[in-house]
């Protein structure tokens, strides 16, 4: 079973990724999209959003990170994919999923799902450009007509393929569609990720036996339950570990925080944003959001916190 790291633009950057995986469980974790409309992108731009790469694409703890590319021009998509493999890239993810009206007005992300053709010639294109030994892979929502486009980024060279079982038009709205990643699974060879509101051991258990899939990407669930890697883990290996609470969990906040460059603008709002998902798990969380909400100052929104 492999377990990884959903990408969350704004969320889940490099010192989240770093937090969570040192937690332990995870077998790989992916950046946020780098989105590629505009041409190539100077390598200042790889290595601020991917800071990994000056650690064998690494996280601290060792965990592989995937730098996951975003765009529709599949000779862009190959040249840039090249780049960052010369500036140490060891695997990437190709973009399919994103709903963003933004992303969706240039062509890339989910809209894309509406043209399987173009996204089976950007998997072989940037296959075709790289090592064989760098594997390519890609993120997909629910397509039009699954499993058609699953089945045609699978024949033109994915390594694996990763679903979150929600079509655009869901969002990211629940339920999850795990029934519908079944026919997917069953068509293909290469393996299939479940991804899309596994959030406890028990949905990680029904989503397996609805889909089929034997891999797990997580997403919203990671950051609500930050050991859920662990508990999985633990779970699949016929162990049951006690889930961390929020007692331990809030002492998390202030470690991501040193993981950020000193003077990082914003980081009072990164902690509120990751407090608002804590807090649909943690009453405790939701208690210490409303306590620091109004709070501007940093050092305030600490000391509330570690009390
Ligand atoms: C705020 C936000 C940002 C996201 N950014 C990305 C992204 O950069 N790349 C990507 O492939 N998916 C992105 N996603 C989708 C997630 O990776 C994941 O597929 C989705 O949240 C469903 O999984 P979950 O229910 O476990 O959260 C994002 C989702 C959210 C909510």
């Amino acid at each position: 079973m492999q377990i990884l790291l959903a990408p969350m633009e704004g969320i889940i950057d490099a010192p989240m990724r770093q937090l969570l995986t040192a937690l332990g469980g995870y077998d790989a974790c992916v950046t946020e999209f780098l989105r590629l409309s505009d041409g190539e992108l100077p390598a200042r731009t790889y290595h601020k959003h991917f800071p990994e790469l000056a650690r064998g694409s690494r996280t601290a703890s060792g965990t592989p990170v995937i730098l996951q590319l975003l765009g529709s021009d599949p000779e862009l998509l190959a040249v840039s994919a090249i780049r960052a493999v010369e500036l140490g890239a060891a695997r990437i993810d190709l973009n399919f999923g994103c709903p963003s009206r933004f992303v969706n007005r240039k062509a890339g992300g989910a809209a894309l799902l509406k043209e399987p053709q173009l996204m089976a010639q950007i998997v072989s294109t940037v296959r075709e450009a790289l090592p064989k030994e760098i594997p390519v892979s890609a993120k997909m929502r629910l397509g039009y007509d699954s499993p058609d486009n699953a089945v045609d980024i699978a024949l033109a060279g994915a390594a694996f393929i990763t679903v979150h079982a929600r079509t655009r038009a869901d969002g990211y709205r629940a339920p999850a569609h795990w029934e519908w990643l079944r026919p997917i699974n069953d068509a293909l060879k290469i393996p299939v990720i479940a991804n899309g509101d596994i959030n406890s051991v028990d949905d990680w258990r029904r989503c397996q036996e609805t889909s089929g899939c034997r891999h797990a990407m997580l997403g919203r669930g990671a950051l609500m339950q930050p050991d859920l890697a662990l508990q999985l883990r633990a779970w699949h290996e016929g162990r049951e570990i006690a889930a961390m609470q929020w007692p331990e969990i809030r002492h998390l906040l202030p470690r991501l925080l040193e993981h950020y460059a000193p003077n990082t603008r914003g980081l009072s709002a990164r902690i509120k944003q990751w407090l608002g998902i804590l807090r649909l798990r943690h009453t405790g969380a939701d208690a210490a959001f409303s306590q620091i909400r109004s709070m501007r100052d940093m050092n305030s929104v600490l000391a509330t916190l570690v009390g």
